[in-house]
């Protein structure tokens, strides 16, 4: 599958070093683009270990307060060889903002330069959408 673009993947690199990950030294950095519009995110732990946020929880909250709903494009990037993919929280999250999940790639990355796409129904197949919810 072709990557996300270089602009995305550059901006999730930028963002991994803004990372606050003084427990686990795991430092993540996100890039989305969410309606048009590039929006950054890094992981933010705590002392209270439980508390900590993803990079791709911060991203999504940094794009929905700037008003934008329509998830298009998710880049992450870590130290891992292989590139992590993003946890079972965040790709809950970035499904909550996809209309057509067959329509977004995530790329995974490191500054090594390696990389892993996906597409974001791979990630998560038949997830919770809330279609079940009683109507409003
Ligand atoms: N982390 C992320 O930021 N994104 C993920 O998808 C996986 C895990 C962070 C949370 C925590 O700060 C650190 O990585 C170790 O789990």
């Amino acid at each position: 599958m072709t990557p996300v673009s270089k602009e995305l993947i550059a901006r999730a690199l930028a963002a991994q070093s803004k990372a606050y990950a003084p427990y686990s030294k795991f430092n993540v950095g996100a890039a989305i683009q969410m309606s048009g519009q590039v929006f950054e995110g890094a992981n933010v732990e705590n002392a209270s270990y439980p508390l900590a946020v993803c990079a791709e929880r911060t991203a999504i909250s940094a794009a929905v307060i700037a008003g934008a709903r329509e998830l298009e494009a998710v880049a992450v990037s870590t130290n891992s060889s292989p590139p992590s993919s993003p946890c079972g929280a965040c790709r809950q999250v970035l499904l909550e903002f996809s209309s057509d999940p067959t329509k977004v790639t995530v790329t995974a990355v490191n500054p090594a330069g390696e990389h892993r796409s996906w597409t974001l129904a791979e990630l998560i197949p038949d997830g919770f959408n809330g279609k079940e919810l009683p109507a409003k």
